[in-house]
């Protein structure tokens, strides 16, 4: 195991503000929906509103980092290992079995976060963006002449935003739990926090103009070895 600078500093800044964003959204929205009374139902509306523009901010740069350094890759779901990460945490966990799966910088999601977090960036965050920007507009239609848009009614769009708020909540605490499952109760929240852990290396680099295969099996043996490790 070597320390490794696994979370550069926007991605933790990333990470942890749209962690207190989508938390604070959390009870803005279920006051406004009803559910309990904190803030006062004027404050919450107001602070909801306030707090959407601040993510959609941290969404335009958090895109933008995505790209620009190609972390959107480590996203890519994939089918390998994910029945086997499953069993893991629904079995293997409780009986001290060692992690399917290992975490490199340049592998950093197990196949089950890839999938998790792919819906969520791709379908359950911009679904709650989008219905919460109709629900916006829709309460000023003369202003902003959202009217075009022949939403009649706000009921679909509340039950859409309320169905992915519900489902950001769950995935919050699903994910304060599985934070507790690295190599000790901590070490993951520690990465987030310093951006460093300890990890075993990436495999060294496969040079595909090699020569002709070595005895040991060549790039082809090599190839197959970090297939395994992952
Ligand atoms: C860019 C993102 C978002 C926008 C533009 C947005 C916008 C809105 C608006 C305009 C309302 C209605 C306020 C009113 O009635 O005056 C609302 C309600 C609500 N929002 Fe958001 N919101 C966003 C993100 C979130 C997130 C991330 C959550 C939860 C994790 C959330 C949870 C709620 C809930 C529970 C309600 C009450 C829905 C109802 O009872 O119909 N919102 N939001």
């Amino acid at each position: 195991m070597k320390r490794t600078y696994v979370y550069r500093s926007f991605e933790r800044f990333w990470h942890w503000t749209q962690a207190a964003l989508i938390l604070f959204l959390a009870v803005t929205g279920f006051e406004i929906h009803g559910s309990f009374r904190f803030f006062g139902f004027d404050h919450a509306v107001h602070y909801h509103a306030v707090a959407a523009w601040s993510f959609l901010v941290l969404i335009v740069f958090a895109i933008f980092w995505h790209f620009t350094t190609g972390e959107w890759k480590q996203y890519v779901p994939t089918w390998e290992h994910l029945r086997a990460q499953a069993d893991y945490y629904v079995f293997g966990i409780f009986r001290n079995a060692p992690h399917p799966t290992k975490k490199t910088v340049l592998s950093k999601l197990n196949p089950l976060q890839k999938l998790t977090y792919a819906g969520l960036k791709l379908l359950v965050i911009p679904g709650v963006v989008v219905s919460g920007l109709l629900y916006m507009f829709y309460r000023y239609p003369q202003r902003h002449e959202v009217l075009g848009l022949n939403v009649r009614s706000l009921q679909t769009i509340a039950v859409l935003h309320t169905a992915g708020a519900f489902l950001l909540v769950t995935f919050l605490v699903a994910h304060l739990y599985l934070m507790t499952t690295g190599h000790t109760v901590t070490s993951n929240l520690k990465a987030m926090i310093t951006g460093y852990e300890a990890l075993e290396p990436d495999p060294p680099p496969v040079r595909a103009e090699s020569p002709s295969p070595s005895p040991a099996g060549g790039p082809v043996a090599a190839l197959d070895a970090i297939a395994v490790a992952d």
